[in-house]
């Protein structure tokens, strides 16, 4: 039985979103119309924040709020090099010099520890990213004294201490994209925040600058989230609880199946007190990618995320290079192993990722180790 990587699909909506979408063709209002006013309310409602600020994607987002945040040209901004490389893109498009800390390899987020170690005088915000689903420790963080900026885009449903991710810090971002947990149909995201300061200064900055459309006060941006994408969010956001709950129950499915007595294989650990969305469900095994052919042949989709960590990439280069000493970042990198995950993956479709990854294992055991 073929299982793919990504196991959700929005098939069961297509005809509620295709009446929306073609309401909103029909109705002549595209950019910053009711549908996002309406999606922003209802988004911060979920989240229990005062603000959500749409815009086009979730690494504007990112870029957006560390400006409103007062991150200014040369200021420091603390992250981890273990995320999809676009937290740091945002940063350096901040003006902002990317510190990289380390992450916890058990759980793929940074610590208090990891971050303390990175920070100095001129540090001006800490980006701690929701990795995989799971919630980094927002409230440890938060003792640190720094403006705290949530990488919430692969953490929507996510939640810690009874709060959902993206509302813990000073303000948190999200990303839309097709494979999120919160999906739309193409390219969006947001800012969300309970600061009435940082809110105003994203809407500027989401138009240019400007907060009158003729007057423009800063050099800002074109990147609004728009009104067919708002549409799409507004018919997908009440099934996001039910899709958390069944991203836990397909967790949970492969620890009762076995998953956990692979020979070599590390399950995800949620971050103490934290209840991950299992954006992805990421494990670790020191022969990852023989694990990953001998799942592709078997049809089942497997793969490493991050394998050349932002650190190490050519375009941060100035900020970063091999000299960084990130113990936990390298060990994930090495053997980080994204089994399916999804919305629609039942018993059986586990039953066969776990059958599948036990004699991977057992044959892999015998080949030389990397
Ligand atoms: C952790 C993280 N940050 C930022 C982004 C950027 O989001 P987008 O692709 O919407 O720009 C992504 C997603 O792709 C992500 O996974």
């Amino acid at each position: 039985m073929a299982v793919p990587l990504f196991a959700s699909s929005l098939e069961p909506h297509h005809d509620a979103l295709a009446e929306r979408l073609e309401a909103v063709a029909r109705s002549g209002r595209y950019i910053l119309g009711p549908e996002v006013a309406a999606f922003e309310e209802e988004f911060a409602s979920y989240l229990g924040v005062r603000h959500c600020v749409g815009v086009a994607n979730g690494t504007d987002a990112l870029t957006i709020a560390l400006r409103a945040l007062g991150v200014q040209p040369g200021d420091e901004v603390v992250l981890p090099s273990f995320t999809f490389y676009a937290t740091a893109e945002a940063a350096v498009n901040a003006g902002a010099v990317p510190v990289f800390c380390d992450v916890d390899p058990a759980t793929g987020c940074v610590t208090r520890e990891t971050v303390e170690r990175v920070v100095t005088p001129r540090t001006r915000a800490i980006v701690p990213v929701h990795l995989f689903g799971n919630v980094a420790p927002v409230d440890d963080l938060a003792e640190l004294g720094l403006p705290v900026l949530e990488d919430s885009a692969q953490a929507a449903g996510a939640a810690r201490g009874g709060r959902r991710a993206g509302a813990l810090g000073d303000a948190g971002t999200f990303s839309f994209f097709p494979s999120k947990n919160l999906p739309c149909l193409g390219d969006g995201g947001a800012i969300v925040t309970d600061s009435d300061d940082v809110a105003d200064r994203a809407r500027r900055l989401r138009f240019h600058g400007s907060a009158d459309k003729e007057t423009f006060d800063e050099v800002g941006y074109n990147s609004r989230l728009d009104e067919l994408q708002a549409a799409a969010l507004r018919v997908l956001l009440p099934e996001l609880d039910g899709w958390t709950e069944a991203r836990r129950a397909a967790a949970s499915a492969y620890v009762s199946q076995g998953l956990g007595d692979v020979p070599g294989l590390e399950l995800p650990q949620p971050v103490p007190g934290s209840d991950p969305a299992y954006h992805l469900y990421v494990t670790r095994h020191e022969q990852a990618e023989t694990l990953v052919g001998a799942l592709a042949a078997r049809g089942i989709g497997a793969r490493g995320f991050y394998r050349l960590p932002a650190h190490l990439q050519p375009a941060m280069e100035r900020f970063g290079g091999d000299s960084l000493d990130l113990p936990g970042t390298a060990e994930l990198a090495r053997t980080n192993l994204a089994l399916p995950m999804g919305t629609q993956l039942g018993e059986d479709a586990i039953a066969e990722v776990v059958e599948a990854c036990r004699a991977a294992a057992g044959a892999g055991a015998e080949a030389p180790a990397r």
